[in-house]
């Protein structure tokens, strides 16, 4: 339909000399027409004249290819024919179909899900993955080169922590897990609080002995770092590995250490960065309407969060050449990040730069009332929602029989489409009852769609090629209305990586294709229509698929 917004958009340059943007709306089916554009309503202050005046004198000059009726106040409604939107979908079909090349030749750097050492993966960093995934993917359709870096929170003294508890436990380095790690370095912060209330330092000296040691290189400091770095890094991995998340690097905060500390140093001596009478070191920043200075070096020297995130930046920018920034992390961060952007643009760095913030996860408590996710014990680890969210998948699945890795893949992709089920910045509603659901808007419904789709092709695998004959693809006119919307939406969502309109379109969608599904039959249906039919249906589902995709969900075998 790009030709004829472009063929109105000149009528009405030539008619009433100004240039407006052209947008259809497709319009319900019990309404006349297809798509309905209001251009002619939000002519009507300039053109002096009647919205439907001027709706009959842009007709009057439109190709008869189409049928056109003036609407209520002034809409120009467009009936195209099954038959021409088949051609439109035909014609525009390719392997890449929805993808454009808007972003070619541009590197973007997504990070996430950017999860700490000291503890177990929490469902506090399920969001950050989950948006993090489809903004890598979304960039990628939009035809950008994306690279991808879990920025790991590794450095700081949780060693030191870690070292003096683990040693106080009387656990063997051998049989110690996570979990252990997680409790040890939770059980030390609250009784080294409780030690500096009573004015006390024996724990707080041990834990600092400890970091000396590893810096001066001492054996059994290292070889302890190195196995709670491997424990931490083997239990993140196997969690990304549940949720198909995979990053290309892992440049944790301790990579930045060295390079942030000269960096300052750096932008001190050029007079960017002002010293304070303690030693520490700032960044002011009035001149962006940011009244608190960044602070970029501890009064001790030691390097802060935003000192390894000024190297990570200058790392991203120049050594991997990136355009664009995407940070996806949760929204506590936000005025974190307002003030690292705006230290980025004092010192000439200009790419675009992006948090991708969003809302907590929420439940639904024993009152009824809606609180912050948590459980008996405290945060939810995130496995322990994904071996829920399994439980509960085969309890739903009961009677078919589902391979484990459906039942992960249905699991997964039920957990990550609630995170796309409203805008980013609402805070999402972790209600089971809905998410496992094969009704309303879930990942399972989605999924479902496709698998019903792709078994109905394989049991008639010999349509390829077949001849339509003259039919006109009445019944397929809403389908292939929708598939037709996928490019612009890809397209429009590329600068504010809007997943959930994506999200919201594969509901749409599979919506629309079981209630053709139910309407048109295919099995009965005479070849040229059978064929037809399993033509739209294989389009479909290809573009539903495309869709799951983007939003980091993978389609079952079978379900
Ligand atoms: N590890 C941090 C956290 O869990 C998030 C890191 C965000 N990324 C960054 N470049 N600062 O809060």
């Amino acid at each position: 339909m790009d030709a004829l917004k472009n063929k109105i958009a000149e009528i009405i340059k030539n008619l009433y000399g100004v240039e407006v943007p052209v947008e259809f709306a497709a319009v319900p089916a019990e309404i006349e027409g297809d798509y309905s554009c209001n251009v002619a309503m939000r002519l009507a202050k300039a053109a002096g004249k009647a919205p439907r005046e001027i709706a009959a004198e842009i007709i009057a000059e439109l190709p008869a290819e189409y049928e056109y009726t003036i609407a209520g106040p002034g809409f120009i409604n467009i009936g195209v024919s099954g038959r021409a939107l088949f051609a439109q979908l035909d014609g525009a079909w390719n392997e890449n179909y929805g993808y454009n090349q808007s972003g070619a030749g541009k590197v973007a750097v997504s990070e996430f899900p950017s999860t700490n050492m000291a503890k177990p993966y929490s469902v506090g960093h399920l969001r950050p993955g989950t948006q993090g995934w489809a903004a890598k993917r979304i960039l990628e359709a939009n035809g950008w080169k994306v690279i991808t870096d879990n920025h790991l929170g590794d450095a700081g003294t949780p060693f030191g922590i870690w070292a003096t508890g683990f040693k106080r436990s009387g656990k063997s380095i051998d049989e110690v897990t996570i979990y252990d790690l997680g409790e040890i370095y939770i059980q030390m912060k609250a009784d080294m609080k409780a030690e500096a209330a009573a004015g006390e330092h024996a724990l707080a000296d041990a834990a600092q002995d400890w970091l000396l040691k590893l810096e001066a290189g001492d054996a059994e400091a290292k070889e302890l770092s190195e196995r709670f770095n491997k424990i931490s890094l083997d239990h993140i991995h196997g969690v990304m590995k549940r949720m198909d998340l995979v990053t290309d690097y892992e440049l944790g905060e301790s990579f930045f250490v060295e390079r942030g500390k000269e960096l300052v140093k750096k932008f001190l001596a050029e007079g960017k960065f002002v010293q304070n009478e303690d030693g520490s070191v700032i960044c002011p920043l009035d001149e962006f309407g940011i009244e608190v200075p960044m602070l970029m070096l501890k009064s001790n020297g030691a390097a802060l969060y935003a000192t390894t995130d000024l190297a990570c930046l200058d790392y991203r920018l120049h050594e991997w050449k990136a355009d664009r920034l995407i940070y996806a992390v949760g929204a506590e961060q936000k005025f974190y990040f307002e003030q690292l952007f705006a230290v980025a643009k004092k010192l000439g760095w200009n790419a675009e730069m992006q948090h991708v913030w969003f809302g907590t996860i929420d439940q639904v408590g024993e009152d009824g009332k809606r609180e912050k996710m948590s459980s008996r014990k405290g945060v939810v680890l995130l496995e322990a929602m994904l071996d829920d969210a399994e439980k509960r998948v085969r309890e739903n699945f009961a009677g078919t029989e589902l391979s484990d890795e459906d039942v992960r893949r249905v699991a997964v992709g039920a957990i990550k489409y609630s995170d796309f089920i409203a805008d980013r910045k609402t805070g999402i509603l972790y209600d089971p009852n809905k998410i496992f659901a094969l009704t309303g808007q879930s990942g399972p419904f989605c999924q479902y769609a496709c698998v019903r789709m792709r078994r109905i092709l394989e049991k008639n695998a010999d349509f390829a090629g077949a001849d339509f004959g003259d039919y006109d693809f009445a019944a397929e006119k809403t389908i292939l209305r929708k598939l037709l919307e996928f490019p612009g939406l890809v397209a429009a969502i590329a600068d504010n990586l809007e997943a959930h309109r994506v999200a919201g379109y594969c509901f749409e969608l599979a919506q629309e294709l079981n209630r053709y599904y139910e309407n048109a039959p295919i099995t009965s249906a005479e070849p040229a229509v059978k064929a037809a039919r399993l033509w739209t249906i294989e389009r479909a589902a290809t573009v539903l698929e495309r869709g799951l995709d983007l939003l980091g969900i993978q389609i079952p075998d079978k379900m």
